[in-house]
């Protein structure tokens, strides 16, 4: 690598060198020649007499100070440099640009004939010169010129003006009062079909609410509507908190490369986080709808309205969110389910990261490019650090901290610190040590002993930090280790002691601490980091007995299903050291399966994830060098082992139990349940092709899938016929069809590889469509680890020949699936050789975008 861009330090931040209260834009449409206006008062806060605006792809073709033309001034790379300007004047520059040859999506781009923008982290530069940071906050006002095939021409704000011009087109000028820094700036202009609604705000003000998708899809919005309704109430009943425009509307659209964005008043959604109805989505679906929605409208405060002093701090307005998201899925659902889930993208995504080339603290210190910083640490590890001051601090202490944060920061761009500091302030609580969290990097490790004195009566617990050796060691942390304490007979101990707080959590800060519980009359069984109460790995010695017990015992769902999880892994660990041994299900664990559909828990969607045994990636955590082979061998035999001890209790389950297809909780845990059942049934000798064919021909598409799923993983013999039949129903519909690409990517069989090389030609597949490459490659490198790792290096070869397709196409894109190849240190010397060897391919490449240069970098060097 020849080429070597530069890295922005969060210790070199310096404020802005002006400010702007205003910004009025003005956007004349067209696929190859839009033209920019854009006006604004700059006001120094220095001395200086020229300034630095940020600005990429950009033609400028005018350029005015104080409404006279200016000639003193520079284009440099990605800066332009006014020259001989006072210290407050008006600047006015027009620019061109060309939203049809932008296929990075990022900017002002067309999604299937649509105009729409992408502006964070740094896309407004793309549109026009400015201050493109989020600590130069101005109100906007926007008028959008286009043709009138395109009806809508929509931005921030409220709408204020509109009107017919000549040649066919007509303008609409929108009005944004809350200052917003450029990240959070939005238009979009196009043909939509439009479902609509209003809030009634709790101070009584209606709201209304806009729905914009794709003609034909209107059937499709429904959920997404009540989604954002369910969110506005949520927001005022746990955070007292309320909209504060007259609008809120939601376009989706078909190519973008995240989820979604919460631009102010106007959200930008990947389609596939807005439309579903029963025949396309599934329950999952739905739920990730719900919360998405949810996500983008809270941070119309945990964002908007406080935003983020500078990209380093990302996680100030990302994790707080992710952690409201999560409040609010628990609220409305299961609450353990949703801790399961979160628990498992930690351990799955997280961990991974944090163990690999691209590990990085919640708030990074050093950035070449901000896309690549949008990573499961800032957001979900980040959410794990919010969830752990929840947990210090109570829910009241947490709320009133927030309240403090809004009175001190509304309409800010501040820091982590800032919002660390009005939790401790208004719970008179001392976090600087918790701080830490913030700085370091690494999945701490807990490793616990206990001892137990009969005749004392006392239970001692010792737990000791372990943190990944690093260069600025910043330990110990402050940790927050919930427990619970069970008798014999599986009954909660009761835990008086004086460092346990709301009678579960001991605080751990020093290196080493001990606790010591007195008059326990016999030797407990410990449940450790109850509810994941800090995001760490947890080192042990439990007897397969004690978890069993826990498994049996435990007060909370959450903790049973941790406990079986370990014994999961217990079993593969097992398996994988002494292969050529015969291996069986422990006695216990058969026995805990079978007492717990014995006893089914009130919630079948529990027991579903009972279950559920882990996955390959969080397996991989356990082994310094990842046995690829033994473990994959381990997974499918432990799936076998539990398929056959339960065979008769999931087939007494999958026919005696019907639902009614409704989305009620109690449908949906039937249907995960029987989906699952189905899964291992077809695992075994049982004759299930009755039973895929029903589900297959189902119109819902969570049996659909369930079926499909199952018949692919066991290599039934239908799923040819099931899969060309499911092509032949849906391929008008590409949202469903990724969820055929993605099954056909996960297939354990040796044809695998070449079957997605030739699905690369399938009507329904576009490279330049980020959903589908996440779909079919993105699935692949992910979520099938047996060929991806193939030893003859054709996985690691057909995800590089890919990325080097969108390195120039869409480099966010092809950044974000590199991932998989990035952790080749993990692996044996001849898959390390060959996943490196493309990795040094790939960074060879002509014009490797930063994106890219900077995941191979860190892993190369
Ligand atoms: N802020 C968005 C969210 O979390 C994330 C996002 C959407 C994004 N699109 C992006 C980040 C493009 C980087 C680039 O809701
Ligand atoms: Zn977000």
């Amino acid at each position: 690598m020849t080429y070597k861009p530069q890295a922005k330090y969060l210790k070199d931040y310096q404020p802005p060198s002006h400010q702007v209260e205003h910004i009025d834009l003005t956007f004349d449409l067209s696929p190859q020649k839009t033209v920019v206006t854009a006006k604004y008062q700059l006001e120094a806060n220095n001395q200086s007499r020229s300034v630095e605006l940020d600005g990429v792809d950009l033609k400028l073709t005018s350029l005015k100070v104080n409404g006279l033309p200016h000639t003193k001034y520079e284009v440099i790379d990605s800066k332009l440099i006014i020259d001989n300007i006072p210290s407050k004047f008006e600047l006015e520059v027009e620019t061109e640009i060309a939203p049809e040859l932008n296929t990075s999506l990022e900017g002002l781009y067309l999604s299937d004939g649509a105009y729409c923008t992408q502006c964070e982290a740094e896309g407004f530069r793309k549109i026009t010169y400015f201050f493109d940071r989020p600590d130069v906050l101005a109100t906007y006002t926007v008028t959008v010129i286009g043709d009138n095939s395109f009806p809508y021409l929509l931005s921030n704000g409220n709408k204020v003006e509109e009107g017919k011009l000549e040649n066919g087109k007509h303008y609409v000028k929108w009005q944004d009062p809350f200052k917003k820094p450029s990240y959070l700036f939005a238009l979009v202009a196009g043909e939509f079909d439009l479902l609509e609604d209003t809030f009634k705000t709790c101070s009584g003000r209606d709201v209304k609410l806009q729905i914009f998708v794709d003609k034909g899809n209107l059937s499709k919005a429904p959920h997404a509507m009540e989604s954002l309704k369910k969110s506005m109430k949520w927001d005022e009943e746990r955070f007292n908190l309320e909209y504060d425009l007259d609008i809120y509307m939601i376009v989706a659209v078909d190519f973008f490369n995240m989820g979604a964005m919460e631009n102010k008043g106007l959200n930008v959604f990947n389609s596939a986080c807005v439309l579903a109805n029963q025949e396309t989505a599934t329950d999952r679906d739905y739920h990730v709808i719900e919360s998405i929605v949810g996500h983008e409208y809270f941070h119309n405060w945990t964002g908007n309205r406080v935003t983020c002093r500078d990209w380093f701090q990302l996680s100030l307005k990302e994790g707080l969110t992710v952690f409201r998201d999560q409040e609010f899925s628990s609220d409305l659902g299961s609450r353990a389910l949703n801790r399961i889930d979160a628990v498992n993208a930690m351990r799955t995504h997280q961990f991974a990261e944090d163990a690999g080339p691209m590990a990085h603290p919640i708030r990074p210190e050093k950035v070449i490019e901000m896309n690549n910083f949008y990573t499961v640490t800032v957001y979900n590890k980040g959410a794990e650090v919010i969830r752990m001051m929840h947990t210090l601090l109570g829910e009241l202490g947490f709320q009133n901290g927030m309240k403090l944060y809004f009175e001190r920061h509304d309409g800010q761009a501040v820091t982590c610190d800032d919002f660390v500091n009005s939790m401790a302030d208004a719970t008179g609580t001392d976090l600087t040590q918790f701080k830490l969290w913030y700085s370091q990097f690494g999945t701490p490790k807990l490793k616990v002993r206990t001892q137990y004195n009969k005749t004392q009566g006392e239970y001692q617990i010792e737990i000791e930090q372990v943190h990944a050796a690093q260069d600025s060691v910043q330990v110990p942390l402050h940790i927050p280790v919930a427990i619970e304490l069970l008798d014999n007979q599986g009954v909660r101990i009761n835990l008086e002691h004086p460092e346990v707080r709301q009678g579960r959590v001991i605080e751990l800060k020093a290196a080493t601490q001990t606790f010591t519980f007195e008059g326990v009359s016999e030797e407990p069984t410990l449940v450790l980091l109850e509810d994941f109460s800090a995001p760490c790995l947890l080192e042990y010695d439990y007897t397969v007995a004690q978890l069993c017990h826990i498994a049996m015992f435990a007060s909370s769902d959450y903790a049973r299903w941790e406990a079986l999880q370990q014994l999961y892994t217990q079993q593969i660990r097992e398996y994988v050291k002494g292969q050529e041994v015969d291996f069986v299900l422990s006695k216990e664990l058969s026995a805990v399966l079978l007492s717990l559909f014995a006893n089914k828990p009130k919630d079948l969607a529990i027991l579903a994830e009972y279950i559920t045994i882990p996955n390959f990636d969080t397996l991989s955590a356990g082994y310094e060098q990842v046995p690829v082979e033994a473990l994959c061998n381990a997974i499918d035999e432990l799936e076998n082992q539990i398929a056959h001890v339960l065979k008769d209790v999931l087939t007494q389950f999958y026919r005696g139990t019907q639902e009614s297809g409704s989305l009620s909780a109690g449908d949906v845990a039937i249907r995960a349940l029987k989906n699952r059942s189905l899964y291992y049934l077809a695992l075994t000798d049982a004759d299930v092709s009755t039973s895929l064919s029903m589900q297959a021909s189902s119109t819902n598409m969570t049996n659909k899938l369930g079926a499909l799923r199952s018949a692919v993983n066991a290599n039934h013999s239908l799923q040819n016929e099931l899969m060309e039949h499911f092509d032949k129903q849906w391929n008008h519909d590409l949202l469903v069809m990724d969820k055929w690409f993605a099954l056909q990517a996960a297939n354990k069989v040796d044809s695998c590889i070449d079957n997605i090389l030739s699905l690369y030609e399938h009507p329904c597949f576009d490279k330049s469509n980020p959903n589908r490459v996440r779909a079919l490659v993105g699935t692949f490198a992910r979520s099938n680890p047996k060929q991806f790792h193939r030893e003859d290096g054709a996985g690691y070869k057909l995800l590089a020949d890919l990325i080097c397709e969108l390195n120039q196409l869409n480099p966010q894109n092809a950044s974000r699936i590199i991932t998989p190849l990035l952790s080749f240190k993990r692996f044996d010397e001849k898959r390390q050789g060959l996943m490196k060897a493309q990795l040094d391919r790939l960074s060879s490449i002509e014009n490797l975008s930063d994106d890219l240069f900077e995941k191979i970098d860190k892993a190369l060097n």
